[in-house]
């Protein structure tokens, strides 16, 4: 990145062949690849850039939440280039990182905003008073929307990753035909469990192997309930206190009708700010991003230790089950 708006390289390797066979993410897998991989990524990442390590300053990397592996793996690299190039280091919250891959697809915004982060593991709506501080209003009970999402794909026999086949398969369907209940709870909180069961039901009901057109109706009427049941919460977090800014970020604000209906919702009453696809999906630019808001001196986040070769580190311990903090 040069700045917190500029993408130089953002280079990704994905592992979905890698686990596709399983059905799922593979922790073990994951860590290994993250290992072999890594080494190769970063010499890519600074060739595409065009940039030696001298121009570097300052490093990121995920401290959590994720799996502890990849994590561990991460940070192993990161405090490794830190003591060998001597640049300071700083440890990034993963979900942070959603929110500001928002600021690399507008390079106006700014906080204070209302953020919808949807991912794999996270449905959580944060109210973003300035950088680096984040205050959680709304979060699920039980599953996560990605979640949500890979799971019914998998019930669909959809496979390996979920999300993205589904949103594919919602497109030929008509959710009126197969309408499944939203999930409502009072005040902010999201609940999908419940909407996964009704799908399993559902299924049951319609026995042996179900047509391709029922499919495409399920998958569209589960897509709506989990997408207007997101929107429903944040309508209300928008009415209650009115604000400029609203992001919708993560893995699943690449659906297509999240966008869709987001729009339409926030529209009048709000600018709304989704990253571009490739950027709502786990990326190192949006890690690079939250690394430079919230270590440099606009609003210095953690404490600075020094480490042996003369580098500096903000907050990198390993979290796994970190939440916003
Ligand atoms: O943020 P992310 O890349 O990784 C995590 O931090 O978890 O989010 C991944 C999640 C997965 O559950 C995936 O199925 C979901 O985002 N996802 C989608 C779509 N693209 C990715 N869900 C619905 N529609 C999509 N187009
Ligand atoms: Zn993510």
């Amino acid at each position: 990145m040069d700045g917190g708006r500029r993408v130089l390289s953002n280079v990704i390797h994905s592992q979905v062949d890698l686990h596709q066979e399983f059905g799922g993410v593979v922790p073990e897998l994951a860590a290994r690849d993250h290992l072999e991989r890594l080494p190769h990524l970063l010499d890519l990442a600074l060739e595409q850039a065009g940039v030696q390590p001298a121009d570097v300053d300052l490093l990121a990397v995920t401290r959590g939440p994720g799996l502890v592996g990849c994590l561990l793996v991460g940070m192993g690299v990161g405090l490794g280039l830190a003591t060998a190039w001597a640049k300071p280091l700083s440890g990034v919250n993963h979900l942070w990182g959603h929110i500001y891959a928002a600021m690399l697809t507008r390079p106006d915004l700014e906080p204070p905003l209302l953020g919808l982060v949807v991912s794999g593991a996270h449905s959580d709506l944060v109210s973003m008073p300035e950088h680096g501080r984040f205050e959680v209003i709304g979060r699920t009970r039980d599953d996560a929307a990605g979640e949500a999402f890979d799971k019914a794909a998998r019930m669909l026999g959809l496979g390996y990753p979920g999300g993205p086949a589904l949103d594919r398969l919602a497109r030929n369907g008509d959710a009126r035909r197969q309408s499944l209940p939203k999930p409502s709870l009072p005040g902010l909180e999201f609940s999908f469990s419940g909407l996964k069961t009704a799908l399993l039901y559902r299924l049951r009901d319609l026995g042996a192997e179900p047509g391709e057109q029922e499919k495409a109706d399920l998958a569209a009427a589960f897509e709506r309930s989990v997408v207007e049941s997101l929107l429903d919460k944040l309508d209300q977090a928008l009415s209650s206190e009115p604000v400029a800014e609203v992001v919708v970020a993560g893995g699943v604000a690449a659906n297509t009708l999240l966008r869709r209906r987001a729009a339409e919702v926030v529209a009048g009453r709000a600018r709304l700010t989704m990253p571009q696809l490739e950027l709502c999906t786990d990326n190192a630019a949006m890690i690079a991003a939250a690394g430079f808001f919230t270590s440099t001196p606009r609003g210095e986040v953690g404490s600075r230790l020094r480490l042996p070769g003369g580098g500096a580190h903000y907050s990198t311990t390993v979290d796994p089950s970190l939440g916003w903090d």
